[in-house]
């Protein structure tokens, strides 16, 4: 893929989930150090619609995704004080994600696209995670590891360039962004898991109880985190009223975090040692994770190995990144056509090498 000189400008829609999304972004599609600059960026969240169901209701994500798209995407153009007709094309989340909201999103992409002429572009959403880092103000180069850990998946991966990933390892069951809502669930917080759980850990002792390591073999880079939850399950049944002592909770809550971003920071230092490559870099909702952070920081340090986190508005779902890798994307010629469809399951193996 050839560079490109002059600034693209994308807008850049997302709606594989829970968060309705619309993003103005401007780069050069420099495939050495792309480096974007956000023009806007607005995320409306379905939190609260969601929370008393305790999980994502499909339908109602759907529904207020076609609610939202619109006037997302109007704010976030008035924003970037950018015209439709200046836009060099539209990026869309094709995949993975919820088929109906996926929809929603690519309906009114391809709405737009066609009313402006513009190109189409149909993004995988983990490639936009992936891209993420290149949004903030930290310089970052190829190639890195990549940690990627939302609420879907869990993968280390090799960045060699933009377009060309390798998969070191991945979660043989539950990612663990399901493994901190569902253990959330467990000890009685709020939705969504993840935030709750962490804030419930707060000056826990992550010594406390006794949880397992689950960090298969060593040498080898998956995961497997639905162990950890029937062992939180069965500690808490075994134990009448412990949920009540605020304190127990407190050191359940951080033992239960440990235990599950502690493989993570493993890992993902022992890739960036195996392969050589000083870089790492972590995006996807859990990457908000302070805990997370806290280690790989220390031990990153220990090892001189460069880490690089985005901005907690990047590493949660947005526009932004979509937009990126899909300015990307069209620089290197690759476009979609009307027929663009959702794909709900949209396996990362078919856009990566195994290692
Ligand atoms: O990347 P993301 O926003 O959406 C997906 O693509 O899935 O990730 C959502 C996941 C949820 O499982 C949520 O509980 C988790 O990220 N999460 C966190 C934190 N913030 C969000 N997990 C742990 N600690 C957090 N602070
Ligand atoms: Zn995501």
């Amino acid at each position: 893929m050839a560079s490109i000189q002059s600034p693209l400008t994308i807008l850049g829609i997302e709606s594989s989930c829970d968060e309705t999304a619309a993003a103005v972004v401007r780069a050069t599609a420099d495939y050495d150090r792309p480096n974007g600059t956000i023009l806007a960026n607005v995320v409306v969240s379905q939190l609260e619609l969601h929370a008393s169901y305790g999980g994502v209701v499909p339908e109602l994500a759907s529904r207020a995704h076609i609610r939202h798209l619109y006037p997302v995407i109007r704010q976030a153009m008035s924003q970037a004080g950018v015209q439709f007709q200046e836009l060099d094309g539209v990026a869309v989340t094709a995949g993975p994600g919820l088929a109906g909201a996926l929809l929603a999103g690519i309906a009114v992409a391809k709405g737009v696209a066609l009313a402006v002429g513009k190109p189409l572009i149909g993004v995988h959403h983990m490639e936009g995670h992936l891209m993420s880092p290149f949004l903030g103000q930290q310089p970052l180069h190829f190639p890195f590891i990549a940690l990627l850990v939302s609420g879907g998946h869990t993968l280390l991966l090799l960045v060699r360039r933009f377009g060309d990933y390798q998969l070191l390892g991945r979660s043989r069951d539950d990612s663990v962004g399901e493994a901190f809502d569902k253990g959330a669930r467990l000890l009685g917080l709020g939705y969504p898991g993840g935030p709750a759980l962490s804030l419930a850990a707060q000056g826990g002792d992550p010594q406390a109880f006794h949880l397992p390591q689950v960090l298969l073999q060593r040498e080898q880079f998956d995961f497997s985190f639905s162990g950890l939850k029937t062992a939180l399950r069965l500690l808490i049944e075994r134990q009448a009223n412990l949920l009540e002592d605020p304190l127990q909770r407190r050191h359940l809550a951080a033992c239960y975090q440990q235990a599950l971003v502690t493989p993570l920071v493993i890992k993902s230092i022992a890739a960036c040692q195996q392969l050589a490559i000083p870089r790492l870099v972590v995006a996807g909702g859990v990457g908000a994770n302070q805990q997370l952070r806290q280690l790989l920081q220390q031990q990153a340090q220990q090892r001189q190995i460069e880490l690089l986190f985005p901005a907690l508005s990047l590493c949660t779902d947005n526009a932004a990144m979509i937009a990126l890798a899909g300015l990307l994307r069209l620089a290197g010629g690759q476009s979609a056509t009307m027929e663009l469809n959702a794909r709900a399951r949209w396996p990362i193996e078919t856009f990566v090498q195994h290692g």
